[in-house]
C-alpha cells in the first residue's frame, strides 16, 4: 500500500469525520496581521498553509498537525516562489526574454531547492496566463503574449519547480495558474470579467497550461474572474471538463486566495455556503482563503445532501495523494540546520547573474553602448530605480538576501572600482499607495517634503553636470507593476521625463537602462537617447549583470517576449493578428500614430550583426503524418562573439479558419563567435501547422500553401513556402 498513494488515501478518508475532510480542503494563510491558525491546525480545521517562510515556524505548526491533531494528518505549505525565494531571479517577463528554456528550468530549479529548504512544499507558480496587454499589470508575472513561448516557458518551470516526478528531493510541486483566461483582463483591469471565444481559449490562452500538465504539474489555480459569465472558480466546463476530462489532469486544483467566498462579491452565489458548494462540485479542490474558509461549510451541504459525499472524497483524495507523493508522511519536518546552507548559496547567485544577463534587451543602441570602462573618469547613475534594491528585485519578492541584491547603481561602481569615480542620485521618487490590505506586503515610502524633492533633483542635475558620462536608471518602481497594478498610461511614471529632460539638457552623453515589469511609452526618449537597454527587475544579480552589458564583458542577446507598442493607444498590438480585407492598407491604420509597434515581439539587439541566409526546405511538400526540415544559416557578421535568437514564423494561407499572419513556431538561441556560421534546423510537421477549429470542435490541419519565415524577430522576412497535403 505505501507504493499506492491512492490506496493509501483512501484508507485514511475511511477514518475521517466529515469536519476532517473539509479541514484537509481548507488552506489559510499564516502571517502575522490575520488570526493565528493554530488552534485550527490542532483542531484538523486546515490542511494547508501559504506564506510561512521561517523554517522553524513551519516545523512549530506541522507539529501541531502532526502530533496534535486526531489523525496526525501533515500540513501541506505552499508559497508564492514566482522567481526566486531568497535569492532573486529576473522576474518571469524577463526570464521568458532570454528565450532559453533550459535556463528558466534551472532557475526555477534553485528557488524550488530554496524554497524546500525552508520547509515550503509547493509554489504558486509558474503564472502561465498568456498577456498581450502591457497595462496590465501581472504581464510580469507570466511570458509575455506568445502561446508558443509561453509553452516553453511554462514546461521549462514546471520542470524546474518539480523535477522528474512529484517528490523529486529538493523539489516543490508546480501549480500552474490562473485557469483560464486571466491575462485577457479587457483595459488591463485586474481581475475585469473576460470574454473569449472558444477558439481564442483553445489556441491561445490553454497551450501553455497543456503543456505545463504534460510536463506533469501537480496542481492548478483556478482563477478569480469570471469567464464567459461564470466565474471561473464556479466552472465546471472550466476545471471538471476541460481540465481533467479533457486534458487529463489527476492533481488538485486550488482556489485562488478568497476565489471561493468572492463568488459571493461577484453576485454569483447568494452565500458562502453555496459559493462552497459551486466551487467544489466544478472542480476545485482546496480552498485558498484569507478569511474564514467557506469550506467549512461542506460537512453541513453534504449533511443536506447538496453536495455529493462523493465529491467531497475525491477532492480529499486528490490533496491526501499530493502529501504522500510529496513523502510528507514520512518526512513532515524540515532540517532548520540545513536550510541556511541552501538558501541564497554562492551558485544560486551566480546562476541568478547569467539568468539576469541573458534577459537584458537592448532595444537601441547608436553605437554608444559597450561602453569603454575607465573612460569616463566620472560616471553618474542617475534616476529613482538606481539604486533601489526593491526596484531591482521586482514584484512577488518576500524574503530576500537584501545584503545581497546589487542594485544598478553597486553594480557600476564594482565593475568601474579603480577606473572612475561613480556618483548616484535618485533625482525624483516614485510613489505608490499600496492598495489596501496589501501594505503588509509591500515597504511603506515615506514622501519627500517639497524642499527635499527640490534638492534631490537639483544634486541629480548636478551630478550629470559634472559627469563624462550619465547613466540613467528609470522606469516603474516593484508597486507599480504585479497584481492590482493596472497602469492607463504607459509613459514613465512620477517626474522621470522632467528628470531625463534636464539631464539630457547638461549634454552630457546619457545611456538608459529601463527597469519595469512591462513595456513603456517611450515618446521623446528614443529620439533623444542613444542606446536603451530593458533590465526588467533583474533579481539579486541584477545590477552586476546590467554592468557588464553596459561595459561590454556581457553581449546582450534577449528578445522581447511582446510586442513594444509606441503609446498606449496602439493596445492591443500583439504580433499574431488575423489579416483585414485590405491588408496593404495596415501600414495607415491610424490617422495620428504610425501603425507599427514601436519594436515587434522578438526584437532585441546585440554588439554583433547576424546575417541569415535564405530558408531551405529538404522536401517541397509535407505529407500528412510526416515532417520536413527547413535550415537557415546564421553568421555572426560582426566583429565580437554573441547571441542570436533564430525564429521560425508560420502562416496558412487558406483554410477554414482565417489564423493568424503569424505564429512563432520555433525559436533557438545560439552563441556564434565573431565570423561563425552554424545551420540552424527546424522540424515541421502537421501538429505544429495545426489549430483548433471552431465548427469542428477539434483540432484540424488544412491542406494548402503554408508560409514559413526564418529570422531575428517576427518582422522575419526570410520567407520559403511549403506544400501541405
Ligand atoms: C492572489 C494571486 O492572484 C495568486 O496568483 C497568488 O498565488 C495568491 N494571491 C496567493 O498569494
Amino acid at each position: 500500500m505505501a507504493d499506492n498513494p491512492t490506496a493509501r488515501a483512501r484508507a485514511l478518508i475511511a477514518q475521517m469525520t466529515l469536519a476532517e475532510k473539509a479541514g484537509q480542503l481548507s488552506q489559510a494563510f499564516a502571517v502575522p496581521f490575520l488570526p493565528p491558525v493554530d488552534d485550527r491546525v490542532a483542531a484538523g480545521e486546515l490542511g494547508s498553509l501559504l506564506f510561512v517562510t521561517d523554517p522553524a515556524r513551519i516545523n512549530q505548526l506541522q507539529r501541531l498537525a502532526v502530533e496534535h491533531s486526531r489523525l496526525g494528518i501533515p500540513l501541506l505549505f505552499g508559497f508564492d516562489v514566482i522567481h526566486g525565494l531568497r535569492t532573486i531571479f529576473p522576474v518571469p517577463l524577463g526570464m521568458a526574454a532570454s528565450f532559453d528554456p533550459e535556463l528558466v528550468e534551472q532557475a526555477q530549479a534553485a528557488a524550488a531547492a530554496e524554497a524546500r529548504a525552508s520547509g515550503i512544499h509547493w509554489a504558486f507558480a509558474p503564472m502561465v496566463d498568456i498577456a498581450r496587454d502591457p497595462r496590465w499589470g501581472r504581464i510580469v508575472e507570466g511570458a509575455g503574449e506568445d502561446p508558443h513561448l509561453g509553452s516553453q516557458m511554462a514546461a521549462a518551470q514546471v520542470r524546474g519547480l518539480q523535477g522528474p516526478h512529484i517528490g523529486t528531493p529538493g523539489r516543490v510541486l508546480a501549480g500552474p495558474k490562473h485557469f483560464l483566461g486571466y491575462g485577457a483582463a479587457p483595459g488591463g483591469r485586474d481581475y475585469e470579467p473576460v470574454s473569449l471565444s472558444d477558439a481564442e481559449i483553445r489556441n491561445v490562452y490553454l497551450p501553455p497550461f497543456a503543456a505545463a500538465l504534460a510536463a506533469g504539474a501537480g496542481n492548478v489555480m483556478s482563477a478569480y474572474m469570471d469567464l464567459n459569465q461564470v466565474p471561473a472558480v464556479a466552472s465546471k466546463g472550466l476545471l471538471d471538463d476541460l481540465l481533467r476530462s479533457e486534458l487529463g489532469f489527476e492533481g488538485f486544483v486550488v482556489s485562488d486566495a478568497n476565489g471561493v467566498e468572492n463568488q459571493v462579491a461577484q453576485h454569483f452565489a447568494p452565500d458562502s455556503a453555496e459559493a462552497a458548494a459551486l466551487a467544489l462540485i466544478a472542480g476545485n479542490d482546496m480552498e485558498m482563503a484569507l478569511g474564514p474558509n467557506a469550506f467549512a461549510h461542506l460537512p453541513a451541504l453534504v449533511e443536506q445532501g447538496r453536495v455529493p459525499a462523493d465529491v467531497l472524497d475525491r477532492a480529499v483524495e486528490r490533496v491526501l495523494v499530493a502529501k504522500i507523493r510529496l513523502g510528507l508522511f514520512e518526512n513532515p519536518y524540515v532540517d532548520e540546520a540545513a536550510a541556511a546552507q541552501v538558501l541564497a548559496t554562492p551558485a544560486h547567485r551566480a546562476l541568478a547573474q547569467m539568468a539576469a544577463e541573458r534577459s537584458l534587451v537592448l532595444l537601441q543602441n547608436d553605437g554608444a553602448l559597450p561602453l569603454a570602462p575607465g573612460a569616463a573618469k566620472r560616471v553618474a547613475v542617475i534616476g529613482p530605480l538606481a539604486d533601489s534594491i526593491a526596484d531591482t528585485l521586482g514584484p512577488w519578492v518576500f524574503v530576500p538576501d537584501k545584503a545581497e541584491t546589487i542594485t544598478v547603481a553597486r553594480g557600476i561602481s564594482e565593475r568601474l572600482a579603480g577606473l572612475a569615480q561613480v556618483d548616484t542620485a535618485a533625482g525624483v521618487q516614485l510613489l505608490r499607495a499600496f492598495p489596501s490590505g496589501l501594505e503588509a506586503f509591500g515597504g511603506k515610502v515615506t514622501p519627500w517634503s517639497a524642499d527635499d524633492a527640490a534638492n534631490q533633483f537639483d544634486r541629480a542635475v548636478a551630478a550629470a553636470q559634472a559627469a563624462d558620462q550619465v547613466i540613467l536608471v528609470l522606469g516603474e518602481a516593484q508597486s507599480q507593476s504585479g497584481e492590482r497594478a493596472s497602469a492607463a498610461d504607459l509613459r514613465l511614471p512620477g517626474d522621470q521625463m522632467h528628470l531625463l529632460d534636464a539631464v539630457l539638457a547638461t549634454g552630457k552623453p546619457v545611456v538608459l537602462v529601463l527597469l519595469a515589469g512591462r513595456p513603456l511609452d517611450l515618446t521623446g526618449i528614443t529620439g533623444r537617447v542613444p542606446a536603451i537597454l530593458m533590465a526588467w527587475y533583474p533579481g539579486t544579480r541584477g545590477g552586476a549583470a546590467v554592468a557588464a552589458a553596459l561595459f561590454g564583458d556581457v553581449n546582450p542577446g534577449g528578445k522581447l517576449p511582446v510586442t513594444w507598442p509606441r503609446s498606449v493607444g496602439q493596445v492591443p498590438i500583439h504580433y499574431a493578428r488575423a489579416r483585414t480585407h485590405t491588408p496593404d492598407r495596415a501600414d495607415s491604420l491610424y490617422h495620428d500614430l504610425e501603425s507599427t509597434p514601436l519594436f515587434p515581439f522578438g526584437h532585441g539587439l546585440s554588439y554583433t550583426q547576424f546575417d541569415f541566409a535564405p530558408p531551405q526546405l529538404d522536401r517541397p511538400v509535407l505529407e500528412r503524418g510526416g515532417a520536413v526540415t527547413l535550415t537557415t544559416r546564421v553568421r555572426n557578421s560582426g566583429s565580437r562573439s554573441g547571441d542570436v535568437v533564430v525564429q521560425l514564423y508560420t502562416h496558412q494561407r487558406a483554410g477554414r479558419a482565417m489564423r493568424p499572419d503569424r505564429e512563432l513556431k520555433g525559436f533557438q538561441r545560439v552563441t556564434l563567435a565573431a565570423g561563425e556560421s552554424r545551420d540552424i534546423s527546424f522540424r515541421i510537421d502537421g501538429d505544429m501547422l495545426s489549430y483548433w477549429h471552431a465548427g469542428e470542435r477539434c483540432t484540424v490541419l488544412d491542406p494548402g500553401l503554408f508560409d514559413l519565415w526564418v529570422g531575428p524577430d517576427a518582422t522575419a522576412d526570410l520567407h520559403i513556402g511549403l506544400q501541405v497535403n
